[in-house]
């Protein structure tokens, strides 16, 4: 499978080049920062040059993870919120429509407002609290209005950065080992899915030539707070380190919802297989750390 991903220098997009490289697709990656980690590369001045590259590579897949993901900068910016989140995702799955390419786009749990007690499945009213969520949610449903054969995954994921400071992997795994004390947040619930089980499933769901929302996350809402005695007694350091602290303390994170738990039955029906749990993530991102760091450093330049 030729692969164009779009956002290739982002977290999710720089796993990517990693995991699909890895499951045996040519993959070319996208992206207005250098990633000279990846493969290949298609180096562009603009995102006004996305269309003419979808038009030119006869690419069988168009993987976007170009988005403003950040709550904050997109409160503070809900016109580029929109740009990137909503009206660029639909023109660029139209162009992958009309040239033949399956266009897989992600979108988030923030859809939802965290209320609910139970994991939310892909039917479930959404109703988001921030300009993130409602501009993401916007982008699902322009992306399917503009490509019906499109692939949008909500999706919430772990694994490692290349500036080693990304996400909440690299938090908990350097402050065990620094032997730093860390909070983690015992009433902010996800499920969160290491990236190399996210592109294993998303080859599988593009094989079966799945359409639509589909939920992609790990099968085990957990807290962050749980998150991190996990890492710590996956790499056996010590669990004291982490201590549990409330969402509902922190006055700036208002705009998040607690209960972001989604339902992966969608996809474990598609499938036919069960989906692996946040712990099982973890335990796997640990045996690939060396594999990814090197990946990330061994080709790289300016992202070591
Ligand atoms: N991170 C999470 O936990 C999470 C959870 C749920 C869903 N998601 C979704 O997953 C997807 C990927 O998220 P992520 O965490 O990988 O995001 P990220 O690390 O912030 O990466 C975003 C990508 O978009 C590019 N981008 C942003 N603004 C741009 C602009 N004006 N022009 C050109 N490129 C621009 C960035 O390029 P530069 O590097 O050049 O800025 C980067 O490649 C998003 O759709 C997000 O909504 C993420």
């Amino acid at each position: 499978m030729k692969a164009l991903v779009l956002g290739a220098s982002g977290f999710l997009g720089s796993y990517a080049g990693f995991a699909l490289d890895a499951a045996g697709w040519a993959v070319t990656g996208v992206s207005r920062k250098p990633v000279g980690f990846y493969p290949s590369v298609a180096p562009i001045k603009g995102l006004d040059d996305v269309p003419p590259l979808i038009r030119a590579g006869n690419w069988d897949v168009v993987i976007n993870c170009v988005a403003l993901a950040n709550h904050e900068a997109c409160e503070e910016k809900p016109e580029e919120a929109r740009l990137l989140n909503m009206e660029l995702p639909a023109l660029w799955a139209a162009v992958a429509g009309e040239n033949s390419a399956r266009f897989v786009h992600f979108s988030t749990d923030a859809v939802f407002n965290g209320k609910s007690n139970e994991p939310y499945g892909e039917g479930d009213v959404a109703s988001p609290q921030s300009v993130y969520g409602q501009t993401k949610l916007q982008g699902e449903q322009a992306v399917l209005a503009a490509n019906s054969q499109a692939l949008v995954f909500r999706t919430n994921f772990f694994g490692w950065s290349p500036s080693g400071e990304k996400g909440i992997l690299d938090f908990f795994a350097r402050g065990i080992e620094t032997g730093t004390a860390m909070t983690g947040f015992s009433d902010y619930i996800v499920s969160s899915l290491y990236m190399g089980d996210l592109f294993d499933l998303l080859v599988e769901a593009v094989m079966k030539e799945a359409t639509g929302l589909i939920h992609l996350t790990s099968s085990t809402p957990l807290s962050k707070y749980d998150f991190g005695v996990a890492v710590a007694q996956a790499v056996r350091g010590d669990v004291s380190l982490v201590h549990q602290g409330s969402l509902a303390d922190q006055a700036m994170l208002g705009n998040r919802g607690h209960n972001l738990g989604l339902s992966v039955t969608t996809l474990h029906e598609l499938l036919g297989h069960p989906i692996p749990s946040t712990i099982q993530g973890i335990a796997r991102a640990l045996a690939e750390r060396k594999a990814v760091m090197d990946y990330f450093g061994g080709m790289g330049t300016e992202q070591k």
